[in-house]
């Protein structure tokens, strides 16, 4: 499968976006991570709608948007007219999940599921054939720099079985202490859409881009 770097500019230097991103891009990074939190859903605040709205169109990578907020359901219209591409929501925060997928479909993007590491893998089975793209959550969302959960391994496995099980090609994304010494293995267990925040951000950003690429290729 084709191995895709999604950076998560949570942990960029907000001043410098414009140019960070530029160097993602260069450097061969397909998505950019934009990950949104509520202060409730997660107790963290990060940014939102007009933040979107104005990276929208100013990079040739897919704006992938991770919603960690309360009944999402009430913005997916908003951050899909922003510039979403893809649209990821947590299982945990709607009330109706299938409802939420439907609307983002409805709006012309991509839907993503997502659970937290608490969240038994089980609970996306209905939902296999409904969204493009599921993210197995691989640190108590909320804040970038932790470290990654050795548990997700098996769930990333077990996903990718049930997925395969049923004929399904969807991606699978994990998200939160990914870094160069554990990007191969998890891509090795069945993910195909990286997120790393601080192993990009921090330091040189364009070799950290690289290594990451040069590692991804040896498992497609
Ligand atoms: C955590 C966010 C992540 C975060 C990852 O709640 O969803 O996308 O930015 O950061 P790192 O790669 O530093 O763990
Ligand atoms: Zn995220």
């Amino acid at each position: 499968m084709k191995q895709i770097l999604a950076p998560s500019i949570l942990s960029a230097d907000f001043k410098k976006l414009g140019e960070q991103m530029g160097l993602c891009e260069k450097s061969g990074a397909e998505y950019l991570h934009f990950d949104v939190m509520d202060g409730m859903f997660v107790q963290n605040i990060s940014f939102g709608i007009p933040v979107l709205e104005s990276i929208k169109g100013s990079t040739g990578m897919v704006l992938d948007v991770h919603l960690m907020i309360e009944e999402p359901i009430r913005y997916v219209e908003s951050f899909a007219k922003a510039g979403a591409d893809i649209l990821t929501v947590h299982y945990e925060a709607c009330k109706d999940v299938q409802a939420v997928i439907d609307k983002i479909h409805a709006c012309g993007i991509k839907a993503g599921l997502t659970i937290k590491p608490g969240t038994p893998v089980d609970v996306l089975k209905p939902f296999l054939n409904q969204a493009e793209m599921f993210l197995i959550m691989s640190v108590e969302p909320g804040q970038g720099g932790q470290g990654f959960i050795p548990e997700s391994f098996d769930k990333i496995r077990t996903l990718r079985e049930m997925l395969n099980e049923k004929g399904i090609t969807a991606d699978i994304e994990v998200d939160g202490g990914i870094k160069s010494d554990n990007v191969g293995e998890v891509a090795k267990a069945g993910a195909n859409v990286m997120v790393a925040g601080s192993a990009i951000f921090r330091g040189d950003i364009g070799a950290n881009v690289s290594e990451f690429m040069r590692i991804l290729k040896e498992y497609e």
